[in-house]
């Protein structure tokens, strides 16, 4: 058998200055995401994650708090290992750069480049930023307010001189443009590459300064031993002191380096494409297949970040959804590589309108259907009762997701990937309103025809639960259970390879609802942080009341104002059942945007089954007086045309918007 291909995968290590936010989650779960999928795909993966854990801002940190720099950055290691169990991160090793399988390769590399000449000792003068730990030219730092500021963190930097050894950089210059002219797809981002290219290293590179005396938290240089490695090299090398390169168990380094891609965020792609590749290369080792520089998780206009304190944890949004909506979210809002804001309410309208409407609905209204009409038997396929046009096209759209979806995973477009995704949720929602089992379950000649329909639904949920694995781990395994899929092979990313595999006769159970619908402004006050006595409202300034022109209005006619006084406003199906003991009555609880919901009864049922709505766009009235009907109250009530036929029997339709529109939108 041939060796597996291997996938070896990285996130930063991040800085222990505080507990990890949901920016560092972001880069955490795209690389768990992406390890899941290949792991998926047959692939042997490797997945590194972890802490950089020196420098003068963590000796800061730990003095504030009253402890060693070590104990303080065992506290926070602890609870990033809680919060990467939380987010269901299956990483393969955690490194610490403060572990001595680290620092004694890391001296190890810093004498071998002192050795051949690339490191040679000498003075730094430059402005320093210290939160940000960097030295910046004067040409990279930018003006604020007249002061010459850290590009980065926007703080003041102060001028800073010491003796330090340095890395002659400049010498690779023309090796890595020329390398990175040449690999294309090296940095990702292509536009981060012409980034680099442009504004680092054409102009020319400076050489780095690699070590410190004005610290000692740092790995000590063993042949001077008044410095420390300044924070690059020590920290770049995890990548592979993780794996055991430089000592005599280096197997992993073997089996794994170089790396196929590095995940980190943009503001750190300068030091994973220009001095990452220069200190491999003078070490004589192969450069990482790919350094992809993502977006940020933005709060307002600003960066996320623990130095500016802006930031939002997981932990209570996890408790409180769970963790598949979080992963969900994150790998879906933005296109890995943009910037996006983080915000509770994009994230609840997003749990609301995909997870428990789009994916929640189509499971259970299916899994509903197969109930009601086959015992809960999935059905056979029956020949006699295809319909070309309408099953064909969903057929084949599902068949296909799988390249699809591996086309956008390949690049890293999680986003993308998930819209694919999506995209067969939305056709499955259509074709049932194509399709319309309610009504062919009324005929008995339809059974075929009825459960073909059922048939390719269980399918294409089937196909989906395996593809959203990766996002989202746990939400599988609860479809297969209301799918009845106990089969480990039709949980697999090979099970995909044909359309149809899902046997006739699995017994399908309906369960709980997968992502429960989410009062947005309910929710939205829970996730609140604990508010500041409210100040009392300034009276609102009293205005000149002019009197209204008064408007003859015709008999039988009602005045504009009249008119609007009925505020009409569209309100999207969340859910629709039949009152039990009404022949009539359809109870819909209806969304009518910024997190209101209603209830309302319609005497509709002869024309509609409950299903038929879901999901649908109606026209209200919103303002009518509550009202009473079977113990329920309706508030409001929804509009229909009514066709009277000659023979004295109605033929009714509801009233919907012709395209999308949000829930709330008015009318008139
Ligand atoms: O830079 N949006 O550590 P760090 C998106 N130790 N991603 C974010 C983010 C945000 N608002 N905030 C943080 C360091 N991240 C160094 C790295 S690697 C050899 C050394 C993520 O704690 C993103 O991946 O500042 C970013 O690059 C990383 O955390 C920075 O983490």
């Amino acid at each position: 058998m041939p060796d597996k291909k291997t996938y070896y995968i990285t996130t930063p290590i991040y800085y222990p200055s505080g507990n990890m936010h949901i920016g560092h989650t972001y880069t955490t779960v795209a690389a768990d995401t992406m390890t899941r999928f290949k792991k998926m795909q047959g692939y042997d993966t490797y997945f590194l994650t972890g802490l950089d854990e020196h420098g003068q801002k963590i000796e800061k940190k730990a003095q504030e708090a009253g402890v060693t720099p070590q104990e303080y950055v065992d506290m926070i290691a602890v609870e990033t290992k809680a919060l990467w169990k939380l987010m269901d991160i299956e990483n393969d090793d955690f490194i610490r750069t403060t572990e001595e399988r680290h620092m004694k390769i890391v001296q190890k590399i810093f004498k071998q480049f002192y050795d051949q000449g690339d490191i040679y000792k000498s003075e730094y003068e430059g402005m320093y930023c210290t939160p940000c730990e960097s030295f910046w030219t004067p040409t990279q730092l930018v003006d604020k307010d007249g002061e010459k500021v850290c590009p980065d963190c926007g703080r003041p930097c102060q001028p800073m001189k010491e003796e330090s050894y340095f890395f002659r950089m400049s010498k690779y210059q023309d090796w890595l443009i020329d390398y990175i002219e040449t690999h294309p797809d090296f940095i990702q981002p292509a536009s981060r590459a012409n980034e680099m290219l442009t504004n680092f290293l054409r102009p020319g590179l400076q050489d780095l300064c690699v070590s410190r005396t004005s610290f000692k938290w740092g790995v000590p240089v063993d042949f001077d031993d008044k410095h420390v490695v300044y924070v690059w090299i020590d920290a770049l090398s995890n990548y592979i002191t993780a794996l055991g390169y430089g000592t005599d168990h280096d197997e992993l380094f073997q089996k794994y380096w170089p790396a196929d891609v590095h995940l980190v965020g943009k503001e750190i792609v300068r030091f994973h494409t220009i001095y990452w590749p220069i200190m491999l290369h003078a070490l004589g080792l192969p450069l990482p297949k790919q350094v992809f520089g993502h977006g940020w998780l933005l709060f307002g206009a600003d960066k996320m970040s623990k130095s500016k304190g802006n930031v939002v944890y997981p932990g209570p949004i996890v408790e409180r959804y769970g963790v598949d909506s979080l992963r969900y979210y994150l790998m879906r809002e933005m296109p890995f590589g943009a910037d996006g804001n983080y915000t509770n309410e994009s994230f609840l309208t997003r749990a609301n309108a995909d997870l428990a409407n789009d994916l929640g609905n189509l499971v259970s209204r299916t899994v509903a259907m197969i109930e009601k009409y086959f015992d809960g038997l999935v059905p056979a396929w029956d020949e006699s009762a295809v319909d070309k046009e309408l099953d064909a096209p969903l057929h084949e759209h599902c068949a296909a997701l799988p390249k699809l979806v591996e086309e956008q995973m390949n690049k890293l477009q999680f986003s993308q990937a998930l819209v694919e995704i999506w995209k067969v949720i939305g056709e499955c929602n259509k074709y049932i309103d194509a399709t319309q089992p309610w009504v062919l379950g009324r005929d008995p000649e339809k059974q075929g025809r009825l459960g073909n329909v059922l048939l390719t639904l269980a399918e294409c949920i089937r196909f989906v639960a395996v593809l959203i694995g990766p996002v989202m781990p746990h939400t599988p395994a609860r479809i297969f259970e209301q799918l009845g899929v106990t089969d480990p092979m039709l949980m697999t990313w090979e099970s995909l390879d044909s359309f149809g595999r899902l046997p006739a006769g699995t017994k399908v159970c309906k369960g709980e609802a997968l992502f429960p619908r989410l009062d947005v402004k309910k929710e939205l006050e829970a996730l609140a942080p604990k508010k500041e006595e409210k100040k009392p409202e300034p009276a609102p300034k009293k205005e000149e009341k002019k009197e209204p022109k008064k408007v003859e209005i015709p008999e039988g006619c009602v005045s504009i104002d009249e008119f609007f006084r009925c505020k009409l406003r569209v309100a999207k199906v969340l859910s629709c059942e039949a009152v039990k003991k009404s022949d009539k009555l359809l109870k819909f609880e209806l969304d009518l945007g910024n997190g209101e919901r209603r209830v309302i009864l319609s005497g509709i049922h002869k024309f509609y089954e409950p299903e038929q709505l879901l999901g649908r766009n109606l026209v209200i009235i919103a303002n009518l007086p509550p009202r009473k009907m079977m113990g329920i109250e309706s508030n409001g009530m929804i509009l229909s045309a009514v066709e009277k036929k000659e023979d004295g029997s109605e033929y009714l339709r509801v009233l919907t918007v012709d395209g999308d529109i949000a829930p709330g939108s008015e009318v008139g």
